[in-house]
């Protein structure tokens, strides 16, 4: 069987960023709006008041501080409080597109790769711009890559799932170049207006080219293995698909948008993830004394402290598992791969680490890879 190598890895921070201090200003106005315009009916009891959000409460429970995103005007209106992307002619590129290309050349560089030595690109991420054709064949056909793409969704795992897939391809010979992509549009699915999930979400897209390792130019990262796991859950959940669309704000449908049990989440996933990640490393021979970095999924600071911990057994620096949350918040399934990306230098020869992500499904994906 073919080793794999994680041999580039690229990333595409969107310009516009918005403060927590931001976002809380444009959603209390939408607050104190909706409250004056429903006086009456909440004066006599017929409906709750809406209430404010708060920067503090948000940096406490989550550890997020700002976030990038594609469109800041439209999020921060009150009257539309959701990103302003017009739909685009069949003959431009896709935003996910763009966004992909850029994150995919600045992988294939780091690999001295050119896109002729790729065989196979995989999009995958939360939301998809459109059902086909695939945003990935559009990828490929931007980048001038020959063979076969497709796109998957696995939520906030994607990436994970996608490094599986990828690693599959190398290892029975059906690929020996894959491009996994992570274009991540988080503000489109987001409800502004929901204080309980307002702040969780930012956009990014990430890229990381798996190789077969005898073939690499460069040394990168080789992948041990990789574990996939998921269980039903209805906890963090969207509704929107073909059968039932809403208007692009999800006005009357916000089940149409992001929608979670926050608490629910926190306390199912933490042992999830941490037990799959101990079964992982042990199936593979690994103590976690050996474990030089984790770079798990950002969605909340306390969630990665507290596996880490159970992981460990002791607290984690935050060079053992960084964080990137306070700057890009929830980036879905780019989160762990942006702090593989930016925290990957500075480990030896042999250095073990594990990529994890975790979300939606619920699903949860761990991959052991060791510094070449
Ligand atoms: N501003 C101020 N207060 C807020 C608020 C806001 N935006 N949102 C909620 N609150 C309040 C609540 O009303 C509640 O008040 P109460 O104690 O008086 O009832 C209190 O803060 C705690 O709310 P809760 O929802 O229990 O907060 P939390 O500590 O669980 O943090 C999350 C919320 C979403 C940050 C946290 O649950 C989380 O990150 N969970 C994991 C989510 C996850 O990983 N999802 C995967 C997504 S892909």
């Amino acid at each position: 069987m073919n080793s794999v190598v994680i041999s580039g890895t690229g990333l595409y921070t969107p310009k516009n960023s918005i403060s927590n201090q931001e976002l809380v200003e444009s959603f209390n106005a939408y607050v104190n709006k909706f409250n004056q315009e429903h006086a009456e009916a909440i004066r006599k009891g017929d409906m709750e008041p809406l209430q404010e959000s708060s920067a503090e409460f948000i940096e406490k429970a989550s550890g997020i501080k700002s976030r990038y995103v594609l469109d800041k005007e439209g999020i921060l209106d009150v009257d539309y409080m959701h990103p302003h992307l017009p739909e685009r002619s069949n003959e431009e590129h896709s935003i996910q597109c763009e966004m992909a290309l850029v994150a995919a050349r600045e992988a294939l560089e780091e690999a001295g790769r050119s896109p002729s030595d790729i065989d196979a690109v995989i999009v995958a991420c939360s939301n998809l711009q459109r059902p086909y054709p695939a945003v990935s064949v559009e990828v490929q056909a931007a980048l001038g890559v020959e063979g076969f793409a497709y796109d998957m969704n696995v939520a906030c795992s994607s990436a994970t799932f996608g490094i599986q897939a990828a690693c599959n391809a190398i290892q029975s010979g059906t690929a020996k170049a894959v491009l996994m992509i992570n274009p991540e549009i988080c503000s489109g699915h987001l409800n502004f207006r929901d204080r309980d999930s307002h702040f969780i979400f930012g956009d990014a897209c990430t890229a990381v080219l798996l190789e077969r390792a005898d073939l690499a130019k460069v040394k990168g990262y080789e992948v041990l293995g990789t574990k996939l796991q998921t269980l039903y859950s209805n906890n963090i959940r969207n509704n929107f698909g073909f059968l039932n669309r809403c208007d692009e704000r999800g006005v009357g449908a916000p089940d149409k948008l992001f929608i979670q049990n926050g608490r629910k989440v926190f306390k199912e996933v933490v042992p999830m993830v941490s037990d799959m990640i101990q079964a992982h490393i042990a199936e593979h021979g690994i103590g976690a004394q050996d474990l030089r970095r984790l770079w798990l999924h950002q969605a909340n600071l306390n969630m990665n402290v507290l596996i880490s911990k159970k992981v460990l057994g002791r607290e984690a620096t935050h060079e053992e598992a960084p964080t990137i949350l306070d700057t890009y918040a929830n980036t879905s399934s780019a989160g762990s791969i942006i702090a593989f990306h930016k925290h990957k230098e500075g480990l030896d020869e042999g250095a073990l680490g594990v990529i994890c992500s975790f979300g939606a499904g619920y699903s949860a994906g761990s991959v052991i890879v060791r510094k070449l």
